[in-house]
């Protein structure tokens, strides 16, 4: 489909993705899609239009002509405006994941921002971070990988997140929404999370991070040579 090299790490919530995409675009020096942010941005935009999350035609609207922006703050920090307004710390709320849930639930959603993550692809290659990156978005993708962990180590990772950050959570109730999520994120009927046929799939239950990043350099390496 694109003659850029396109790297997909797809997988469920808390699995360690958006450390390792991170890592490997910032390793590599290729472009970084976080297609997550693209659907928190779209519910968070529903809301700051006024619009319900129940309608499905007018929240396809609000994706088709989403006005997005991403910037790199100097602290290395990827902002996220949506018109004007920094919608960062919004979207990454466990409000904003459940937002973003709800809307990617809707397939006249994806398919108003399936050309937008598209469009990322551009040279010198792409890592793209998501839940179909390799099933949908980039199903000729040279190199799939599929990033799980069990849902217990997913909510003991968040919560020391959160606490880090000074929120206070409760571990019972983030693993009650961690499980929900992955209920509706696996069961929908429209690019349900599941690894592509030819995904390498990384448990990284009991793996620490830096060993997960090894074995997906590993792989690069074998694919592109780099
Ligand atoms: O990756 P992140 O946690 O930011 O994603 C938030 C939610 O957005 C996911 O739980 C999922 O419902 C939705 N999503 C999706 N497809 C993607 C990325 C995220 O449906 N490619």
């Amino acid at each position: 489909m694109t003659e850029v090299p396109v790297i997909c790490i797809d997988g469920p919530s808390g699995a360690g993705k958006g450390t390792i995409a991170h890592m490997l675009a910032e390793k590599l020096g290729w472009h970084l899609l976080d297609s997550g942010s693209l659907y928190r941005v779209t519910a968070f935009a529903c809301q700051h239009d006024g619009v319900g999350l129940e309608d499905e035609n007018k929240v396809a609207e609000v994706a088709r002509h989403l006005d997005v922006r991403f910037e790199q703050a100097p602290s290395g920090e990827v902002l996220v405006y949506y018109r004007d307004v920094d919608a960062s710390r919004a979207i990454r709320t466990e409000e904003g994941g459940r937002g973003a849930s709800t809307v990617g639930a809707m397939p006249s959603v994806r398919e108003a921002l399936l050309q937008r993550q598209r469009d990322f692809a551009e040279p010198p290659g792409l890592v793209a971070d998501g839940r179909d990156m390799g099933t949908v978005v980039f199903p000729d993708a040279p190199l799939k990988f599929f990033l799980t962990a069990s849902a217990e180590e997913r909510a003991q990772r968040r919560y020391k997140q959160l606490i880090d950050k000074g929120e206070s959570v409760s571990l019972p109730r983030l693993l009650r929404d961690i499980e929900e999520r992955d209920e509706r994120d696996s069961s929908r009927s429209v690019s349900p999370l599941l690894p592509a046929d030819d995904a390498i799939v990384i448990d990284s239950t009991a793996t620490p991070i830096d060993a997960v990043f090894a074995k997906v350099m590993a792989d690069v390496t074998t694919r592109f040579g780099t």
